[in-house]
């Protein structure tokens, strides 16, 4: 039977792929089991999201609208203009944002709205850094654009090296995928990258898809935000899209909600797309992120929880396996030689999981992977369970 062929493409996620690399091996005994793999929050989302979801439970009966509600709409509103300063008016509520159930499935689609397979011979590109958010890979190739793997390395902050870009390159483009502060790394790109990277997407007419889901969980200071880039060159959103999620900012990956904001020309098509194709998030669930959203200080909690946790790795870890705080996120990006073996090492020694870096990369076009000497580490548990797990580690590498 004929399936899309693209699915053959598609790699295998680094999770099904640590699965084939652990379960054959019998973890250390004798200490509980720790898996500081998966980008989780482990702590409970605030009481307000619990509370309110029991308040709207009446409304689970009803379809949710495709573009949520305009309380959700002017609340995420109100967030993106306090969180990046913006004057009133920049971003519409109903014009600029589409919310949606995570940010997971609609980075996927988003693709596919901006990818035009039909246009001309050459086959479009999405660029993304190299180590990706696995979604991004799946959601080029689906797109029917070619996924091109730009290596994120540490000599360029973890980001990709947008003078490496050639112009052939450029024009084919339909995407480009970046994700500041990054996931596996940590770093958050600079006001200067993020308009360089904006400008080409404008020059060279493509979609720029910002993932900023960790925008909100940082250590010293806020990052830039895209929105902030977007104030100092006048407001126009053209060529942008930008992905929020309150999965880490209020530890609720299980609500399932975030939002798209950007060009109305791109999020017009995808709300409709979304009439077709898209799960709304329920009523319910609307009124949940809209508190959500309407408050800081349970994000400012988390943010501290983490900070508690990267000190914790810098006691134990301070000057070894080139550790740095990871200025955005959660994950510590471990330079430890060889990634799958430390990942062997840990589970059979210690019972920790953790991440290969190599699974969380592709080899790129100069045949290099750049994530094979490296371990990506989630900080996502309480103190104490993080300084044992880290404890683990630092005797076992
Ligand atoms: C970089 C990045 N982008 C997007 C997501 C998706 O988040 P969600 O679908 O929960 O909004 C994740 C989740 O781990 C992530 O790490």
């Amino acid at each position: 039977m004929p399936l899309n062929s693209s699915l053959n493409d598609l790699r295998s996620s680094p999770f099904v792929a640590l699965r084939g690399l652990l379960d054959p091996l019998k973890p250390a005994e004798g200490v509980e089991p720790l898996a500081l793999t998966i980008g989780e929050p482990q702590n409970q989302p605030p009481q307000l999201m619990k509370d309110t979801l029991t308040e709207n439970d009446h409304l689970y009966g009803k379809y949710p609208p495709v573009d949520g509600t305009p309380a959700l709409r002017t609340a995420i509103t109100n967030w993106l203009n306090r969180r990046y300063r913006l004057p009133e008016g920049l971003i519409e509520a109903d014009t600029h944002i589409a919310p949606v159930n995570g940010t997971k499935e609609a980075l996927y689609m988003l693709a596919s709205v901006v990818t035009d397979r039909a246009n001309g011979t050459d086959k479009p590109a999405i660029l993304m850094p190299n180590p990706y958010y696995h979604v991004y890979h799946a959601a080029a190739v689906m797109a029917g654009a070619e996924p091109i793997l730009l290596n994120a390395t540490k000599d360029h902050n973890f980001f990709p090296d947008l003078d490496e870009l050639d112009e052939a390159l450029l024009k084919r483009a339909s995407a480009f995928f970046l994700c500041s502060p990054s996931n596996p790394q940590g770093t958050a790109a600079g006001r200067d990258y993020l308009e360089r990277a904006l400008k080409l997407a404008r020059l060279y007419d493509f979609t720029l898809i910002m993932d900023e889901c960790y925008t909100e969980i940082y250590d010293q200071e806020p990052p830039v935000g895209m929105m902030e880039v977007v104030r100092d060159l006048g407001g126009d959103l053209s060529n942008l899209v930008s992905f929020h999620s309150l999965s880490k900012r209020s530890s609720a990956a299980g609500l399932r909600s975030g939002f798209v904001v950007g060009d109305e020309r791109i999020i017009r098509p995808f709300i409709n797309l979304r009439n077709f194709a898209g799960a709304a998030n329920p009523l319910p669930a609307c009124a949940a992120a809209e508190a959500l959203w309407n408050d800081d200080a349970h994000v400012a909690d988390n943010r501290a929880l983490y900070q508690q946790n990267i000190s914790i790795a810098e006691k134990h870890l301070g000057n070894r396996f080139e550790f740095y705080r990871p200025p955005g996120g959660f994950f510590l990006w471990l330079n430890v030689g060889d990634g799958v073996e430390a990942t062997k090492k840990l589970w059979t020694e210690g019972a920790v999981r953790v991440l290969p870096g190599e699974y969380l990369a592709g080899t790129a076009a100069d045949g290099t992977n750049p994530g094979k000497e490296y371990i990506r580490v989630a900080l996502v548990f309480d103190p104490e369970m993080m300084d044992e797990a880290l404890t683990r580690i630092a005797n076992i590498l």
